[in-house]
């Protein structure tokens, strides 16, 4: 019997249009250009301004626009995940805000939280409702509002993150094409690393976790760093190993976007030049959920059908992980 893979038959994104230079943080914190763009990789970064506007303002924009250009009515889509750790509220779930503003009224949605690996973890998991024939139409988005999270005083992280959202619509195919395989991994005791203190069930929100300026991104950022640097490596090189592709099989890396030396060193190691290496870090920093579907969006129009892509990521909790996709159509 054929295999039914998930395949992704559409793109759209979404960015705010205010923008965040590193000449404006130096206005606002103790660093330089030189320092962020050396040790980052990052320009400038996109920040959605406006009382009210949060995370789904993103997502639903980018899936109205998703919607529109594939010809598909919103009537017709049965699941929606939303990977985020910025959601609108702590709940109901941002997935199904954005289902809501975008007249999805026939779909069950969801968020998925992990981190900056949470747009692979939900296509992954996009995917196998496809691949079980559970659903035919999923749409997966990466969206993350990081500016509502970063603490504009601490030199550390503020210069590192950026807003954005992006959606692709996943669809059955019988032709070889769409998500191949995946490796996704998790390790809890990546905690102290990397979290945010406050606001959730054990510390909530109180006079004293503001004060603390508990409810912002915490970052160690060399232990994490060290960590990310190893395993989005070694992930992308086990699902090269695994499926018997070597870097002149793959058309494109798209690896998460959190510094441009992590992106090369896992590139290094994929034996993959950098030509093929997509990267958008110096325009939009880390969007967390949002940077693989970014780059993807941009990338769209010179993918062709049967590329075969790498999407690698690393993030807070620690997870990490690789998927490695047959492009399904010409643009
Ligand atoms: N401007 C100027 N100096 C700075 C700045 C800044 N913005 N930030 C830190 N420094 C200083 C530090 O204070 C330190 O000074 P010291 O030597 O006098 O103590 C010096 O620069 C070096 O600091 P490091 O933290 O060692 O710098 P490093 O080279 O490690 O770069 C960075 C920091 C960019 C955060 C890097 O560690 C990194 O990218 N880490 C991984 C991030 C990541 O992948 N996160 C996962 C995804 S995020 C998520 O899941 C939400």
């Amino acid at each position: 019997m054929t295999k039914i893979r998930a395949a992704i038959t559409g793109i759209a994104a979404m960015v705010p249009p205010h923008i965040l230079t590193n000449r404006d943080l130096e206005k606002i914190v103790d660093t330089s250009d030189e320092w962020i763009t050396t040790r980052t990789g990052i320009k400038e970064r996109h920040i959605l301004k406006g009382e009210g506007l949060g995370t789904s303002e993103m997502g639903a924009s980018a899936v109205k626009d998703l919607l529109r250009k594939t010809g598909t009515s919103p009537e017709e889509i049965d699941l929606l995940i939303c990977a985020t750790v910025t959601p609108d509220l702590i709940f109901p779930a941002t997935a199904n805000i954005i289902s809501d503003k975008a007249g999805i009224k026939n779909a069950f949605s969801y968020d998925l939280n992990a981190a900056c690996s949470g747009f692979l973890f939900a296509l992954a998991t996009g995917s196998k409702f496809i691949e079980s024939g559970a659903s035919k139409k999923v749409i997966v988005v990466g969206a993350d509002k990081m500016s509502a999270i970063t603490d504009y005083s601490n030199r550390d992280t503020c210069v590192l993150f950026g807003d954005g959202g992006g959606a692709v619509l996943l669809e059955p195919a019988i032709n070889g094409y769409g998500i191949m395989d995946s490796i996704l991994q998790a390790d809890g005791s990546g905690q102290p690393y990397l979290h945010m203190k406050a606001g959730g069930s054990v510390r909530p929100p109180s006079h004293e976790t503001i004060d603390g300026k508990e409810h912002f991104v915490y970052q160690e950022g060399q232990a994490v760093f060290k960590f990310a640097v190893t395993k989005m490596a070694d992930v992308s090189a086990e699902i090269m190993e695994k499926n018997n592709l070597t870097g002149d099989d793959i058309a494109w890396l798209i690896p998460h976007q959190a510094n441009l030396r992590i992106i090369e060193a896992t590139a290094r190691r994929m034996g993959i030049g950098k030509n093929k290496v997509m990267i958008n870090i110096e325009r939009y920093g880390n969007t967390t959920s949002a940077t693989i579907p970014l780059c993807l969006w941009e990338l769209e129009h010179q993918l062709k059908k049967g590329d075969n892509l790498i999407l690698a990521a690393f993030g807070g909790g620690f997870t990490w992980g690789a998927i490695w996709v047959k492009w399904a159509y010409d643009s």
